[in-house]
């Protein structure tokens, strides 16, 4: 996908979200038309990476564009950076 079509579809979903917020919705993947109570959903119910939310509820699966939100969002839920802190949390629980 070329930055192009990246911006684009970031302002589609920036554009649809001023009309679900003021529903109190916000759509995070307007490929799959996830919203953000939908991740924060998965992540209580285990999901632990994007890749773990991607599989879960689909989103972030085609364009991509979300991907950076639904990584801000897990970061936000989980109060930690998965891709940076797994290993220390792993060094850590293996030297006790
Ligand atoms: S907005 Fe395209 S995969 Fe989520």
């Amino acid at each position: 996908m070329s930055q192009r079509q990246i911006w684009l579809a970031s302002m589609l979903i920036i554009s649809i979200n001023i009309r679900y917020l003021a529903e109190g919705k916000m759509i995070v993947c307007i490929c799959h038309r996830v919203t953000e109570k939908d991740i924060k959903k998965t992540i209580a119910n285990g999901a632990q990476t994007v890749s773990d939310i991607s599989r879960k509820c689909s989103a972030g699966m085609d364009c991509g564009a979300c991907r950076g939100e639904i990584r801000d969002l897990l970061r936000a839920e989980t109060h930690k950076s998965p891709s940076v802190l797994a290993p220390v949390v792993l060094a850590r629980a293996i030297s006790g």
